[in-house]
């Protein structure tokens, strides 16, 4: 086989055969086929596309170009969530406690984060003394035990992802929703998961900009379930302001914890039960998703979805201390109010853009090797659809530098669009695929 002809045949939009995808990506991550190669073939894929054995062939190769995970020693139907990206996402920390008091196992190996603010693991080394690294067994004792762990990922998952999501960064291949699906879902099956809930982002700072290509990107990935026997739910949710109102480490906790309880904001909390619902009926917990909904609103009220997150943190070495009363989790040491210039509605907070100051701050890595700020961020005080008044508190930005926050200020005044009219609301839920 011949890497030219692949390129070839793909260039006039011919079908792929499974031998020759593997082929590519086995001999793409061995270092056998060169960059130029490989990128020439990504941008016959993005123009003539691929159809839908051809991902899933994709997908699979990529799964076995390294290590697969193997749960079968935990009980239960491990069902994994992912969300293509949001800003100020603490989905996962919510999810995490309240599926898990119902007997969900969530076995979950997180990444750091990369730009806009930390990931999971970062966010929950805000609490003094949490641990993220352990061996495989004790990962596996503690979800039987617990039902929840958050580790660390270890270990050389899918490399041909690593390698290709480098080179389609660099050559403007990265919006193809094959290549995206592909992606994904390889890490998705190699960490184990029998089954996947995915939170697709729809909106301005999100990959996918309009409701349509959102909702190719869902059926790819559900396709892609179906053909290898994993049930798969994706839910298109907005992005066209930031979930919550926190956006940074330490304040993304917070926010977590009082959601936990009950008392967190309207849209990551309606996120969060929806999300939850599917991961409860797809471990078979629940028949349908008005009892799966009844269930997770119970176990937040009865305050049993709060102690499945104290044992979690205890069992991980974290200081109880800092859940039980959050001002001592990393206070910043500025508060900079951002205050509105006009009066009217919110239509819009540009999603990006506050990750992007939240980073700026010092919330997120700028490269892989920069140390992140934990107390640093944004705190909104409005969202879209609130009336404003000239001078009324927008937002909050939680800062270490008096003067990168001020300057920052004014950036995040920007991101506010207000409008003279109310416009009407955009759903928080666009769709879901199943
Ligand atoms: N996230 C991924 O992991 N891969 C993509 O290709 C896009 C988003
Ligand atoms: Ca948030």
């Amino acid at each position: 086989m011949r890497m030219y002809d692949i390129i070839l045949k793909k260039r006039e939009g011919h079908e792929l055969s499974k031998e020759e995808i593997e082929f590519f990506v086995d001999g793409f991550t061995r270092g056998h086929i060169p960059d130029y190669q490989a990128s020439a073939l990504l941008m016959a894929i993005f123009f003539k596309k691929m159809n839908e054995k051809e991902t899933k062939d994709l997908t699979m190769s990529m799964v076995n170009s390294g290590e697969i995970i193997d749960l079968s020693s935990i009980e239960g139907i491990k069902v994994d969530k992912h969300s293509t990206g949001g800003v100020g996402d603490t989905t996962t920390l919510v999810l995490g406690p309240m599926v898990a008091s119902l007997g969900v196992p969530v076995a979950k190996m997180s990444g750091r984060g990369l730009g806009h603010t930390g990931g999971t693991i970062d966010k929950l080394e805000s609490i003094e003394g949490f641990n993220v690294n352990m061996d495989r067994d004790t990962f596996i004792k503690n979800v039987n035990d617990r039902k929840i762990v958050i580790g660390a990922q270890t270990g050389n998952l899918v490399p041909a992802d690593k390698k290709l999501y480098a080179l389609r960064d660099l050559t403007a291949t990265v919006e193809d929703i094959s290549l995206i699906a592909s992606s994904i879902m390889s890490k998705k099956i190699a960490s184990g998961a029998d089954a996947i809930v995915l939170d697709i982002k729809l909106g301005e700072g999100a990959f996918m900009k309009t409701e349509s290509e959102a909702k190719k990107l869902a059926e790819a990935m559900v396709s892609i379930g179906k053909m290898v026997n994993k049930k798969v739910v994706a839910v298109i949710s907005d992005m066209d302001q930031p979930l919550g109102y926190a956006v940074g480490n330490a304040l993304e906790v917070k926010e977590a914890i009082d959601t936990l309880k009950g008392i967190g904001p309207l849209d990551l909390t309606e996120l969060c039960l929806t999300l939850g619902s599917y991961m409860v009926i797809l471990a078979g917990k629940a028949k349908d998703k008005d009892e799966a909904r009844q269930l997770l609103k119970e176990s937040i009220s009865s305050g049993r979805a709060f102690l499945k997150f104290k044992e979690f943190i205890a069992a991980q070495g974290g200081n109880i201390d800092f859940v039980m009363d959050c001002s001592k989790m990393h206070p910043a040491k500025y508060i900079i109010e951002v205050k509105s210039d006009r009066e009217g509605f919110i239509s819009k907070i540009h999603a990006e853009g506050v990750g992007l100051i939240a980073m700026k701050l010092g919330a997120g890595r700028i490269t892989k090797e920069s140390i992140i700020d934990l107390s640093v961020g944004v705190v909104l005080n409005k969202k879209r659809g609130d009336r404003v008044f000239k001078n009324d508190i927008l937002a909050y930005i939680h800062a270490s530098d008096l003067n990168i926050g001020n300057e920052l200020a004014e950036e995040l005044l920007n991101c506010f669009i207000i409008n003279e009219k109310y416009l009407e609301n955009v759903p928080l839920i666009y769709d879901i695929i199943r």
